[in-house]
């Protein structure tokens, strides 16, 4: 375990077991999350990066072991008592992240309805103070099919901090987004981390943001885990952690190399098809 301390690590889990039928997912997985940082959870398919965020945010209860919350064991704590413990994360699910019959507006505006008692006028402030935020200050009125996935993802992330959360989860926040709306969801992920020192707990398949953004990377395997900076575990001796990273480097160039290429052939003077 690392020397992190309980008012350093927002999230600390110890010893966690999770399975599924007889199919283990965490064998005794440590991992902490610190206070005011921003880490990326990495791993292959299936390898347990959504049910982590389940298990942090109490959807999914473990075996054994501890899960900490600012210092609180939620393995602990009767189904009630976790209600008031996630109000202080908000999370941002890979599916379902909007409601389909309500407006952005009414979207964003649930949560400060369901656990505050806010009137009608600062809900819309609040409101309006997120969607600004989040790059959509005219989408209020909007539906969630009237947005393409880009506004999708970012009116889902103005309802998750609507609340003022100290933590947020987000799964797979880029995934299906053009490189545009990737580096724009990443700023705000470092925005939000910055000025209001969001502990920010991010699964992705995005190698290059996770490089950029990350304080912390969590790679999982074999039921645990391995920690560290970005670059560390870029060149990390373990050449499974190594591998993954330049594999999936090798995954996100090749779009750009054939652009390159498609670039080069219209606009080199062989005049050539590009194939
Ligand atoms: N509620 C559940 N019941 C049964 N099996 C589950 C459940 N949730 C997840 N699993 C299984 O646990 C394993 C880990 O799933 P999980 O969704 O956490 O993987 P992941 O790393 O998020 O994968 P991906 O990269 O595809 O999103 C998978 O084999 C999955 O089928
Ligand atoms: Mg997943």
């Amino acid at each position: 375990m690392s020397a992190m301390n309980e008012t350093e690590a927002r999230v600390q889990l110890e010893g966690v077991h999770v399975s599924f039928g007889d199919r283990a997912i965490f064998r005794g997985l440590d991992v902490s999350f610190p206070r005011g940082g921003i880490s990326v959870i990495l791993g292959g398919s299936g390898c347990g990066k959504s049910t982590l965020l389940r298990t942090i945010g109490g959807l999914v209860r473990p075996e054994r072991g501890s899960v900490r919350i600012a210092g609180e064991d939620t393995t602990k704590l009767a189904e009630r008592e976790l209600f008031r413990v996630r109000e202080r994360i908000g999370m941002l699910f890979q599916k379902g992240a909007l409601l389909d019959a309500m407006s952005v507006y009414d979207n964003v505006a649930l949560p400060l309805r369901e656990h505050t008692r806010l009137s009608e006028r600062d809900i819309a402030e609040e409101v309006e103070r997120r969607l600004v935020a989040v790059g959509l200050p005219d989408a209020a009125r909007l539906f969630p099919r009237e947005l393409s996935g880009g506004m999708l993802r970012r009116a889902a992330l103005a309802r998750a901090i609507v609340t003022d959360p100290e933590i947020v989860l987000c799964d797979e926040p880029f995934s299906g987004l053009d490189p545009i709306n990737v580096r724009r969801i990443e700023k705000l992920f470092t925005d939000l981390n910055r000025q209001l020192g969001i502990s920010l707990l991010v699964t992705s398949h995005h190698i290059p943001s996770s490089l950029r953004m990350a304080d912390q990377i969590v790679f999982l395997q074999d039921g645990g885990a391995v920690v560290g900076p970005p670059k560390e575990m870029r060149y990390h001796d373990d050449a499974r952690v190594s591998g993954f990273f330049a594999a999936e480097l090798d995954a996100d160039a090749e779009p750009e190399a054939d652009f390159a290429a498609e670039a080069l052939a219209r606009h080199g003077g062989q005049g050539g098809e590009a194939s």
